[in-house]
Order: structure tokens, then C-alpha cells, then sequence
């Protein structure tokens, strides 16, 4: 089901992205009926959902409030302590009032609001416009004015308001639209008559049919505008598509929300997170921090408290930055701010690392001699002739507070400049060489004179430094160089990413001195090529790698994978068949027995979609041909056979084996004919656990076939990487 949404909310993004780029979007005014001055900026706070899941008591909400007031994010603006979902007894009481779990919040709701309260922060709760809430729980339909009394008289501030369980049926002829604005309309009515001032949330962004943003700002402070967020960078992507396009909805009082901030889950690296904060931040949404507070690590929390980046959230303007430019994954966003300057995000959703340009005139600056760029996370300040651009890393998001400055000495400060790098991602045979390209622009007002650029490279490449002086350079120029690396690759392993780094050092001006002016680096992923008869097949559409090293094999890939079929209340939808494989063409027997460990594949149990296992099929080639036999590892360490039982191209069945496992383990299919015995061992082929058996149609199974090992990411446009060793065959 998630895919599905996924898939639909990344497709009404792109038309949203569209429609609002060719600027034929219409801005809606309209004065909502909740007090405006509750949340003149986006709210700022924490939520437990996405971290603790069902999980919630009063102990860790009073731990995180109590985090937020000691840690110092109270002073960066984090306000709101929000109780989600599962607070709940499972009964109303007998006056037909809600109540919460006496286990988990053994003093009552009011007993947390006084802690809460006391710290300074606010509180916040969850419940839903239907009849239960997305867990179960008894949900307000019906009891809109005595929940909102309820929640008014326990001292809450803000109300999280859901949208699962709503009886449609009972609106014959409405549609969910309409449903959902009268229901969204009766309980902001009733919090509004209780005379408390309480920020109304509305959650039913997941339905594709209802469109809170065309009818949010009238009955709410904010209202969700996408599926449920997850720790991982794909979902950051499809979130930020489908609210980037929604700007013109914006305004003081009334904002979008693409969902939680998942920054300290574990589950992205820090220039992901950076990106997902960046980007919340340039789109005024809420920065509701969705982790455990309590255990961030120094890097995460830096994260949560850069003050530069929640300043362009909180910007008094309250407006949402609007997309300047859209390219090959790239994005330009430009937010205005008081006093007239502009914060401009340039961000790189692709796996490369991109120049990304634009201008002071495009992201709307006023017309001026130069300006001032500052980085608002390296936090360097220089001087642009009007040309705004950086050298983004894959994933990774640079964002300038842009000022016009309408007189001074344009040498007075660090010309801007960009140095990139652009090595070919290759496979690197022994000896092989690599050929990069060096290039730096001035885009400041000054010429650049005696710059030397030292570029440094990993052990195993040569040269590992290389110094190159440069002639003096214009402003407004650049120029380029290219570079050779020979690499070895026995220094790096099947398949593997090093960094190139660039360093920048130059005078400008009249200055005397040499300065260093920052630098770049790039990742290159060096692949040692498959030996025969092993060769990479691919069937995500996106691109994949493959390595090998001896017996150690190596996939880079995306792709949703084999398994599992996903049911849910909105039907079953079938398994895909998206992943990388290493294969061994024609090499099963009908009676034969293989095996490979898997010694390690990235991620970890919080985003539990990746897999990596053996395939057995027919043609590991042929997508569309049957579909045979996975035995496969999950990041989550689950092992699961799944097979096409009646000789289909896709899977029909699996099975999980009970226990999880974790990493190294070794998997084993032995056929006989068309059927398959799968067993894993965690000690290296000691002992062995059976899995099952796996029985697929003999017109799928007739003679030998193609083995492989394969991995897929889980996500479709998410990349990851699974090592594998002694892929074996009896
Ligand atoms: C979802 C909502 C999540 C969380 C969850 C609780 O509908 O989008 O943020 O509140 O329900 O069940």
C-alpha cells in the first residue's frame, strides 16, 4: 500500500511541481476561523509517532519536554510536545468522555499538560475524524464538542487530527472532500468554542481525493500533505515533491505540512538529513521532530539547532519558498524574507554530486552592484556579482541567505566561487586510470590571482596530491583541468566509494594575502569487474553496480525487490520483480546445491526494506520470463524463501523463517527438479536452519537454470549496497 501511495503522491507532485513552475497557480487568500496569531510561523516541536510508534507513555513525553527545556532547543524555538497516536483506553468512559491508558499515562493527560506547562513548552495530543483512530482507538466522530472540551480542560494546546476510520458511507452522494471539510469544520468549531486557544493540525493529506490545502487555511493552522514520512531519503524526496508545488496555499496562521522530521533516526546519512531540514525549512513547514531527543547524537542535534536554517522557517514573513528552477533532479527554491532578502536552497535529489546555478535576478532579489551569500551551514559569507551556485553533493542541499548590497567595496569580502569536480563513476581494472575534471568559477566581482588548487586522493590512487597553479581568472569567468588517477584496485574491494578532495587557495583584489576559499570533493565509486561466467543483470530501471574481488561480490541497486505481497485493507498488490543480480547463467542442474553468505548490506532494522539474497530462475536475464526461487535476507534480519508456485513472473508465496538473524549469514537452496529445500546457518555452515520448501510449476523448472546473488534497496529510487562471499555450487 505504501508503494501505491508513494507512487501516486510522487506523480501528483510532479503535475503540482508543473502547474505551479508555469505560474498558472492561483493564490488562495482567506482568513481561517482558528486565532491567527496562535502559530504565525510554522509549529516547532516534537512528536513520538515516528520513533516510538504505539509506544507511548507519559514518562518519555515528560523526558523529551524535559529534554528540549535542559538541551537548549527551547531557545531555537521548539515549543510543541505532541502525544500521537495510541494514548488511548481502548472505551470511552461511561459519560461517554475519552480517556487515556491508565498504564501509560497513570496520572492522566492533565498531569502531563502541568509538567509540560510548567517547562515552559506546550502539549499537544492526537485523535482522528472517524470512528477510531488509525491504531484502533476511539476516535471523536460524534463527540467533536465533548472531546474538544475534554482536551481544552486537561490543558492541551494543540490537537493532531487524523483522518482513518471515517464512516463515507454515511454521506451518501459526498465526497471525501466534502465529508472531510465538514467534519475538519465541526471540530475546529468545537476547539475554537471552548474559549482555549488551541492549534488545530489537520492529518488527511494521505488521501489523494481530499486536497486540504484548498479549504486548511479556513478551519486549521496546518494540514499534511502527503502519505507518512520514513527514514529514508526516497520518502524525504516524495514529501518534499508533493508539498513543493503547494507555496501559493502558505501564509501566516495557515501552513503545509509534508509530515515529521526524521533527523536522528538512524536511518539517513547527515547530508540526507541536512537536506530534509533544509528543505521543511525553505517550504515554512512545521519542524516537529519526530526521533528520540534524549539520545541525538552531537551531529543530529547540530542539525535540529541551526539557527540560520530555523530563521528562513521562522521568517516573520511566514511565506513558503516557491521552485525557481526544476532540472534532472536539481531543484532552485527561493524564500522571501522580512527586510527584502531571500533564502535560496539549491538542492540535489540525485545520487551524484551537481552544480546547481541560478541567479539573484531568478530567486527575486532586488536589482543591485553585488551581494551577499551566506552559507547557512558552512556559515562562510562572500560577495556575488549576481551568479548564486554551488558544487551540491549527492543528496545534499546548499542554502544562501541572499542580501543586495547597493554600495561598498565589491573586494571588501571572499569573492563567491565555485570549485567542482566531476570524476566518471568507472570500473577500475588493475592499473586502470580515471580521468577527472577540474573546474572553478569566479562569480564575484573581483578577479581571482595565484590560485592553486591541491587535490588530494585515498590511498591506493596515484598521484595521491596533486597541486595545480592557475592563471589569474576574470570575474565572471571559470576555467577547467583535467586530472588522471591510476588506481589499484586491490586497495579498494569489489565495489567501493572513495573521495577525491579539492582545496581552493587564492588572493583577490588588492588583498596580498593567499586565502583558502573552501574546496569540493566527489565520490567515486570504483567497481572491480566481474570474472566470467559472472555478469551483472539488472531489472529497476535505475542504475545499478556490480563488483568483484575474488569471491567477494559486491550490488549497489535499488528497487522494491521479489517479495513480499503487500495486503492491506485497500487490497492485495503484487509482488514486483525489481532488483540487481551478480549471475552464473545456465549453471543450476536440476539436482544441484548452492549457497552464498551474505557479510553485510546497509541500512538497519529502522528501514527494514532492503534484501539481499541467492535467485534461482529460469533466465535471471528476462524479466517477464517465470519468476523462481528467492532465498533472501532482510535488513530487518528476517530470512525469507519466496517462490512462484504456479510457474507465474512474479512470487505467490513465501515464508519467513521465525527468528531474525543478524549478518554474516550463509544461504542455501538445494533443488531436485522443481523443488527447493532452503536452509540458512549464522556459523559459518555448521549447523544449518530450515527455512522451507518450496515447490515451484515444472514448466518454470525444466532444466538448468540461472543462478545469482541479488539485492534491492526496497525503495524504488533508493540506492543501497550488499556484500556477499563464497557464492557456491555442488
Ligand atoms: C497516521 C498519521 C501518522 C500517525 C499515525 C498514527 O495516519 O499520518 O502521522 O499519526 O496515523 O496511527
Amino acid at each position: 500500500m505504501i508503494r501505491h501511495r508513494v507512487v501516486n503522491a510522487l506523480r501528483t507532485a510532479a503535475l503540482v511541481a508543473v502547474v505551479v513552475l508555469a505560474g498558472s497557480a492561483s493564490v488562495v487568500s482567506s482568513a481561517h476561523a482558528d486565532a491567527p496569531g496562535l502559530v504565525p510561523t510554522p509549529p516547532m516541536g516534537f512528536n513520538d509517532w515516528n520513533a516510538y510508534g504505539c509506544n507511548v507513555n507519559a514518562t518519555l513525553i515528560e523526558d523529551e519536554a524535559n529534554y528540549i527545556h535542559s538541551s537548549g532547543m527551547q531557545r531555537d524555538g521548539y515549543k510543541y510536545v505532541n502525544i500521537d497516536d495510541c494514548w488511548l483506553a481502548p472505551q470511552r468512559s461511561a459519560t461517554g468522555a475519552l480517556a487515556p491508558d491508565p498504564a501509560k499515562f497513570p496520572q492522566g493527560i492533565s498531569a502531563v499538560a502541568r509538567y509540560v506547562h510548567h517547562l515552559g513548552l506546550k502539549l499537544g495530543i492526537y485523535e482522528d475524524a472517524g470512528t477510531e483512530t488509525c491504531a484502533g482507538y476511539p476516535g471523536s466522530f460524534g463527540h467533536e464538542v465533548q472531546d474538544a472540551r475534554t482536551f481544552a480542560s486537561w490543558g492541551v494546546d494543540y490537537v493532531k487530527y487524523d483522518q482513518c476510520n471515517i464512516p463515507f458511507s454515511d454521506f451518501p452522494g459526498m465526497t471525501h472532500a466534502e465529508v472531510d471539510t465538514q467534519l475538519y469544520t465541526t471540530m475546529s468549531r468545537a476547539l475554537k468554542a471552548t474559549g482555549r486557544p488551541i492549534v488545530f493540525s489537520m492529518c488527511n493529506g494521505t488521501d489523494s481525493t481530499v486536497y486540504p490545502w484548498l479549504w486548511g487555511a479556513r478551519v486549521s493552522n496546518l494540514w499534511r500533505t502527503t502519505t507518512d514520512i520514513r527514514d529514508n531519503f526516497a520518502s524525504t524526496v516524495t514529501n518534499f515533491m508533493g508539498t513543493v508545488g503547494l507555496w501559493p496555499y502558505a501564509h501566516a496562521g495557515a501552513f503545509n505540512d509534508p509530515d515529521m522530521l526524521e533527523i536522528g533516526n538512524g536511518g539517513q546519512t547527515l547530508t540526507e538529513y541536512r537536506s530534509q531540514f533544509s528543505l521543511w525549512s525553505e517550504m515554512a513547514a512545521p519542524l516537529i521532530a519526530g526521533t528520540n531527543l534524549t539520545t541525538l547524537s552531537a551531529a543530529d542535534r547540530a542539525i535540529y539547532e541551526n539557527r540560520r536554517v530555523i530563521a528562513v522557517d521562522q521568517d516573520p514573513l511566514a511565506r513558503q519558498g516557491r521552485p525557481i528552477a526544476y532540472q534532472d533532479g536539481t531543484w532552485v527554491l527561493s524564500k522571501p524574507l522580512q527586510g527584502g532578502d531571500h533564502a535560496v536552497a539549491l538542492f540535489n535529489s540525485t545520487s551524484t554530486p551537481r552544480v546547481i546555478t541560478t541567479t539573484a535576478h531568478a530567486v527575486g532579489a532586488s536589482p543591485a552592484p553585488s551581494y551577499r551569500l551566506e552559507n547557512l551551514w558552512g556559515g562562510a559569507v562572500t560577495r556575488s556579482g549576481g551568479v548564486i551556485s554551488a558544487f551540491v553533493p549527492a543528496e545534499g542541499t546548499v542554502m544562501y541567505r541572499v542580501t543586495s548590497l547597493s554600495a561598498g567595496d565589491p573586494a571588501a569580502a571572499r569573492p563567491a566561487t565555485v570549485l567542482s569536480l566531476h570524476p566518471s563513476a568507472a570500473t577500475i581494472t588493475p592499473g586502470g586510470s580515471l580521468a577527472a575534471r577540474l573546474t572553478l568559477s569566479d562569480d564575484g566581482r573581483v578577479a581571482l590571482h595565484g590560485a592553486t588548487v591541491t587535490v588530494t586522493a585515498p590511498a591506493g590512487w596515484s598521484p595521491q596530491t596533486t597541486t595545480l597553479r592557475l592563471p589569474r581568472l576574470a570575474a565572471g569567468r571559470s576555467l577547467s583541468r583535467r586530472l588522471a588517477f591510476t588506481v589499484t584496485p586491490t586497495a579498494t574491494g569489489p565495489l567501493t566509494t572513495l573521495r577525491l578532495h579539492a582545496g581552493l587557495r587564492t588572493r583577490w583584489g588588492s588583498s596580498v594575502r593567499l586565502r583558502a576559499l573552501g574546496g569540493a570533493s566527489a565520490a567515486v565509486t570504483v567497481s572491480s569487474p566481474l570474472t566470467s561466467p559472472l555478469q551483472a543483470e539488472n531489472t529497476t530501471g535505475a542504475p545499478a553496480r556490480t563488483g568483484q574481488l575474488g569471491s567477494d561480490l559486491a550490488i549497489t541497486s535499488a528497487g522494491t525487490g521479489i517479495t513480499p505481497l503487500v495486503s492491506s485493507s485497500r487490497g492485495t498488490f503484487p509482488a514486483s520483480d525489481a532488483y540487481a543480480a551478480i549471475a552464473d547463467p545456465g549453471a543450476v542442474t536440476p539436482t544441484s546445491t548452492a549457497s552464498v553468505t551474505v557479510t553485510a548490506q546497509t541500512g538497519s532494522a529502522l528501514r527494514p526494506d532492503g534484501t539481499a539474497g541467492l535467485i534461482e530462475r529460469d533466465s535471471l536475464s528476462a524479466p517477464g520470463t517465470p519468476e523462481g526461487v528467492s532465498l533472501s535476507v532482510s535488513t530487518g534480519g528476517t530470512v525469507t524463501l519466496a517462490w512462484a508456485s504456479k510457474g507465474g513472473t512474479a512470487v505467490d508465496r513465501s515464508v519467513n523463517a521465525p527468528t531474525t538473524v543478524t549478518l554474516p549469514v550463509t544461504l542455501r537452496l538445494q533443488r531436485d527438479g522443481s523443488t527447493y529445500n532452503a536452509a540458512y546457518s549464522t556459523d559459518g555452515g555448521a549447523t544449518w536452519t530450515a527455512v522451507a520448501t518450496a515447490t515451484v510449476a515444472a514448466s518454470a523448472s525444466s532444466g538448468d537454470q540461472d543462478v545469482g546473488v541479488f539485492h534491492a534497496s526496497g525503495v524504488a529510487g533508493w540506492r543501497t549496497t550488499a556484500d556477499f562471499t563464497d557464492l557456491t555450487l555442488s
